[in-house]
């Protein structure tokens, strides 16, 4: 794992995905601070791949909140009460015996509807079930270069709607679902509100673009009627959820893993019924989409 030879400078090695999307990191130690050199290393690996994992970092609490403030200042987590005396992170716990659908079953990207959605997820695992619990990921730069100059021109002056509405409104799916469930979470009218972001948002350090809805938190177009809206988000999310777009990420214990909700959406899968799943997330704040 180390490369260290005489207190020469630490190279991390990355290694991408067969697709190019998404990367394994390996040869550094999240839990002590890291030198600048290597953290502008991981920092261009996530802007470049999308989403980094990094195996074998069994972090403390305090040490993946240290990490994530080397990536940036917290993002501001709504709707789920976080952990006593840790504000900036949330506890994802769905204990054996739970019945409740599992957290984020849907395709999203996080926060979407806030006026600045986080630039980063950072998510670190701590018991991993047997089975399922896989986290996938659509790659949404890609999804938008492989439409037609055309689409990609009609799509250019649109503003999509975001809202948190239909998870966590007052009539939400986890406003209305009966089977209980470990995780705090907080529906409220205050939810319902709405935020217009660009429909293909360029990357602030790539320059690249990139498709930014989601079924999840995309409820319209605006300037188009309902159905107009239904039609062409539809085909947009038909679209994007092609094999050919998705990385499926499966989880060792004592991982850590970061995604870039700029440009990627995702959805977490179950499929671990009788099993608990235990893991805890930051989000690093990010800039208003352009
Ligand atoms: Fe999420």
């Amino acid at each position: 794992m180390s490369d260290e030879a005489g207190g020469a400078q630490r190279t991390i090695a990355v290694a991408p995905q067969p697709t190019g999307f998404g990367a394994s990191i390996t040869g550094l130690d999240l839990a002590k601070p890291l030198p600048a050199p290597v953290l502008g290393e991981v920092k261009a690996a996530w802007a470049r791949h999308g989403v980094v994992a990094f195996p074998g970092q069994p972090l403390s609490l305090d040490a993946l909140e240290a990490f994530t403030l080397q990536m940036g200042p917290f993002g501001k987590d709504p709707f789920i009460k976080p952990m006593a005396g840790r504000p900036n992170v949330l506890e994802l716990r769905r204990e054996a015996d739970e019945k409740a659908t599992n957290f984020g079953a849907g395709w999203h990207s996080d926060w979407s509807f806030q006026d600045q959605p986080p630039a980063a997820t950072i998510l670190r695992s701590e018991v991993i079930p047997p089975v399922g619990g896989d986290t996938l990921f659509c790659d949404c730069t890609r999804a938008y270069e492989a439409l037609s100059p055309t689409l990609q021109a009609m799509l250019a002056p649109l503003q999509a709607i975001h809202s948190a509405a239909r998870p966590y409104g007052a009539q939400g799916s986890f406003a209305k679902e009966t089977a209980q469930r470990t995780m705090q979470i907080i529906t409220s009218i205050e939810a319902e509100k709405t935020r217009t972001h660009p429909l293909v948002r360029t990357h602030p350090v790539t320059g690249k673009k990139a498709l930014f809805i989601s079924p999840v938190y995309t409820v319209g177009v605006e300037g188009l009627t309902g159905a107009e809206s239904d039609a062409i988000l539809g085909y947009l999310f038909k679209h994007m959820v092609q094999d050919r777009f998705i990385c499926r990420h499966r989880w060792q214990a004592g991982m850590v893993l970061m995604w870039d909700n700029r440009r990627t959406m995702h959805l977490a899968e179950g499929g671990y019924d009788g099993h608990l799943r235990l893991m805890h997330r930051t989000t690093v704040a990010g800039d208003t989409p352009v």
